[in-house]
């Protein structure tokens, strides 16, 4: 009912004379009485009238509905999917789809494919048209799409009935009257995306002859980023008996796969069933990224939506013979130790692919083998029975396992299956074997629980070496170590520093604290004065715990007189929502803000939780690298990131954007975004050493600080990091060596690593403007696009500039520390070229 109906019935009074008229709801004390009165005179005409207009109408747009828009409620369904023609002999004509002889074939086809459907009744109901989109060798391989035009409710049905056109009822209806017999049958839907509404589509046809390589680019590379809504397909081919490897040298889109992605498919349509990997993101050239078909074809994909638009890609198409030595793999190995890899590794393998590695080494000697690196596709079922890697009698691994996996044989004789299926190709593996003596399986070193040798020299030293810790039990300690209750030992500087070091806190027992000092849950000690003040002073958040600011649930800040404040980000954003003027005290460096914590999984940062990271984004690219807010108009980033190569002049202020504020890459819009008015990067900086890694930025215009955006303190010149010393790095960096960079703010713990060690562990590159911090078991790390940002170090109640992200060798590698700038080398610079 409409509501104003309702109002105007019941208003006493109203003027409106007809609106009187319906007094029904006015009380009647005899209804019967009244109703009689008035009988079936003009009222009952019009109601009769009206009743019966109103059913006219709705049998009317019933019809209508029916007729007009129910169709509309049919979706559009397309199925990709190829087939082999056996009867057929390839002619090149086939390859171009203008040619008598193609159209003459596709049409014969699809003739073929509709009579197929028509013994359907879910099929022949709703077809609507196919068309073949091209030809390739084997005999004949036709490649097609047919669409279908189903209603609500019957997508399912549809697809159930494409999927059970089994090669069998191909062939039972051709041997009845087709010309074509065709065998080996794949199909499967197309993703919607493909072809919503509005969306350009494109197609491109190269064919990679013997010697020259052919250039395939995202329509727009290298002068601008690739088009909005559209749908970009490259056929590509080769000769018979030849496969093709795509190597992408630029590849840089939108970070999310579900808004712009590429596809290469081992098919010349886009087939789920031959799909080898679905990329996005950016790619740098150190990190290669090339694929092989198991045939002559290759189909690469381009699909973007409305929003951000990236430079795309650029990539090289080449054909390799079938028996050329790179495709090869497998073979006999023997001698007491080797070596061997899965095809086109560290890139991509080809789907199809099957080696076998037969390894024999002299009688009486037992097998290890050890793989650096594993990543197998396991496909969607998650389980090894598409790709994987099968040590014959012994194991079977797939997906991805940690680096150094063993596996030993106690035999002279191990076989090594690898497989690939026809989809979902990953970057593979490296494996060396070895041999050992039955009785003495680690020669000279110590034996881990899981078959692995380390270094004697390496037990109880209080690094995890062996992986499984089995280095770290049962120790006795010298006095240098603390001995943990668990058998392990920790070095003495890790006492009583607010981490569970040991893993059942002996090292953080008894730690006493001074009087006026507040000992936390953990037993680090903290100023009294730090309890309750709303800040998370003890690192396991233990000093603001059982504050009568839990009473402040619901609230985003407690002042210093007990109020609690509702309103988001009251702290530093200029007005005294207090009264006492407590949420704009401590406004200036390096304080973390109290935010409702929001504790996230894993290494996520909280939110606000690094106010003074930055992250620099070449305009309109995805993050490149890292900086430091230290005033309202500078940063501090690393020279490296500023330095032009052949594309892009990095030097240029024009050339960057910034993002102050930021949680998550996702979130760019809602942050602080700053040109840059100028780059002043170390004029000693060495591009070969790293030597004085250090740029300062003038943001285009200041900041206003806020509960997101605030500077981090610059230490004092004289300031040194002794060993041991735990410091927090942050960055939206690569999470794994050659990884991909991170979407929410990480962060991580390490420690700053003696420079005498770090030298040596470095091979000599360590100079006195370098800092060394990490965990040298490896694991923990800084890595690519954390460069620039801060490492951040805890004093005074305050977080410090200690250090910016400069190099290292890989990430995270065992012995290999991160190396940061050492910032208080550079105080005075920053001071005379900022005056901060
Ligand atoms: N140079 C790298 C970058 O540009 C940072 C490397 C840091 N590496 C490390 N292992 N700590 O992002």
């Amino acid at each position: 009912m409409d509501p104003m109906d309702r109002g105007i019935r019941y208003t006493p009074g109203s003027s409106d004379k007809d609106w009187e008229q319906a007094d029904t709801f006015l009380p009647a004390s005899d209804n019967q009485k009244l109703e009689k009165k008035r009988g079936p005179g003009k009222v009952g005409i019009i109601v009769a009238v009206v009743t019966l207009a109103a059913v006219l109408a709705l049998i009317i747009g019933l019809l209508v509905w029916h007729f007009h828009f129910h169709k509309d409620l049919k979706s559009q369904k397309i199925y990709t999917g190829s087939l082999r023609i056996t009867n057929q002999v390839f002619v090149d004509a086939y390859e171009n789809s203008d040619s008598a002889e193609f159209k003459e074939l596709a049409n014969q086809v699809m003739a073929q494919l509709k009579s197929v459907y028509s013994e359907s009744p879910q099929l022949s109901k709703y077809y609507v048209r196919s068309e073949v989109q091209a030809f390739s060798e084997g005999s004949v391989i036709a490649y097609y799409e047919s669409e279908f035009a189903v209603p609500a409710g019957q997508e399912a049905a549809v697809d159930q009935a494409v999927n059970s056109l089994s090669v069998n009822k191909f062939r039972r209806f051709e041997e009845k009257q087709g010309p074509l017999v065709f065998d080996h049958i794949v199909s499967s839907a197309l993703d919607t995306r493909l072809f919503s509404k509005g969306r350009t589509s494109m197609r491109f046809t190269q064919h990679a002859k013997s010697s020259a390589e052919k250039i395939i680019t995202s329509p727009g590379f290298p002068d601008k980023p690739y088009a909005p809504d559209s749908f970009v397909q490259w056929q590509l081919r080769g000769d018979p008996g030849h496969v093709l490897k795509l190597s992408f040298d630029t590849f840089n889109l939108e970070e999310n796969c579900s808004n712009d992605f590429v596809r290469v498919y081992d098919s010349l349509v886009a087939v789920d069933k031959h799909l080898m990997e679905e990329e996005c993101g950016f790619y740098s050239p150190s990190n290669p990224l090339t694929f092989i078909s198991s045939r002559n074809v290759m189909l690469v994909t381009l699909v973007t939506n409305k929003e951000e638009n990236f430079p795309g890609f650029r990539a090289r198409v080449t054909q390799i013979s079938q028996d050329s030595s790179e495709l090869a793999c497998g073979g006999k190995l023997s001698g007491t130790s080797g070596s061997f890899k899965s095809p086109n590794f560290p890139s991509y393998y080809p789907p199809n692919k099957t080696c076998q590695w037969d390894i024999e080494v002299p009688d009486g000697k037992y097998i290890k083998l050890r793989f650096p690196k594993f990543m197998v596709s396991t496909g969607s079922l998650n389980h090894c029975s598409e790709d994987y890697v099968q040590i014959v009698g012994k194991s079977t691994l797939c997906g991805q396992q940690p680096a150094n996996t063993m596996v030993t044989v106690n035999s002279n004789k191990m076989t090594v299956v690898f497989k690939s299926d026809s989809s979902q190709v990953d970057r593979g593996f490296n494996a060396t074997y070895e041999v050992f003596e039955p009785t003495d399986p680690c020669p000279d070193k110590f034996q881990c629980d899981n078959k692995r040798c380390v270094n004697p020299s390496l037990r109880c030293d209080g690094w995890n070496d062996c992986g499984d810790s089995t280095d770290e039990r049962n120790c006795k300690c010298d006095a240098s170590m603390i001995q943990c209750r668990n058998g392990f030992c920790k070095p003495m500087f890790w006492r009583c520093d607010g981490v569970n070091d040991c893993g059942d806190d002996t090292d953080e027992l008894n730690c006493g604290c001074k009087s006026g000092e507040f000992q936390c849950k953990n037993n680090q000690c903290v100023s009294e004065k730090l309890k309750c003040d709303g800040n998370r002073d003890c690192k396991d958040g233990s000093d603001e715990d059982g504050c009568s600011r839990d009473m402040c649930k619901d609230s985003t800040f407690m002042c210093s007189n007990g109020k609690c404040i509702t309103k988001p980000n009251p702290m530093c954003d200029g007005q005294d929502d207090c009264g006492d003027g407590s949420d704009e005290s401590n406004c200036n460096c390096g304080k973390k803000a109290y935010t409702k914590s929001r504790i996230v999984g894993g290494q996520d940062a909280d939110v606000s939780e690094f106010p003074w990271q930055v992250s620099l984004h070449v305009k309109n690219t995805p993050h490149v690298c890292g900086a430091s807010i230290i005033s309202e108009q500078w940063l501090v980033t690393a020279a490296h990131c500023v330095q032009d190569d052949a594309k892009i002049k990095y030097s240029q202020p024009g050339t960057w954007e910034a993002y102050l504020g930021l949680h998550t890459q996702k979130e760019k819009p809602k942050s602080t975004k700053r040109l840059i008015k100028q780059i002043i990067p170390h004029k000693n900086y060495n591009s070969y050493t790293y030597d004085n890694d250090i740029a300062l930025m003038e943001l285009d215009s200041p900041v206003t600080f806020s509960e997101t955006i605030r500077p981090i303190c610059l230490p004092a010149a004289t300031d040194v990091y002794p060993a041991g010393e735990t410091v927090t790095i942050s960055g939206w960096g690569a999470t794994r060596e050659g990884g991909g960079g991170a979407t929410v703010l990480q962060k991580a713990n390490v420690r700053i690593i003696n420079s005498t060690v770090c030298d040596e562990l470095m091979s000599g590159q360590i100079t006195s403007r370098m800092t060394c911090a990490g965990v040298l078991s490896g694991g923990v790390d800084a890595c690519q696009g954390d460069s620039g940002g801060p490492m951040s170090i805890f004093s005074n109640e305050r977080m410090y500039l200690a250090g910016v992200v400069s190099w290292g060798d890989g990430c995270a590698r065992r012995n290999k520390p991160g190396i940061y700038t050492n910032v208080p080398k550079f105080r005075a610079w920053i001071k005379e070229k900022t005056g901060v």
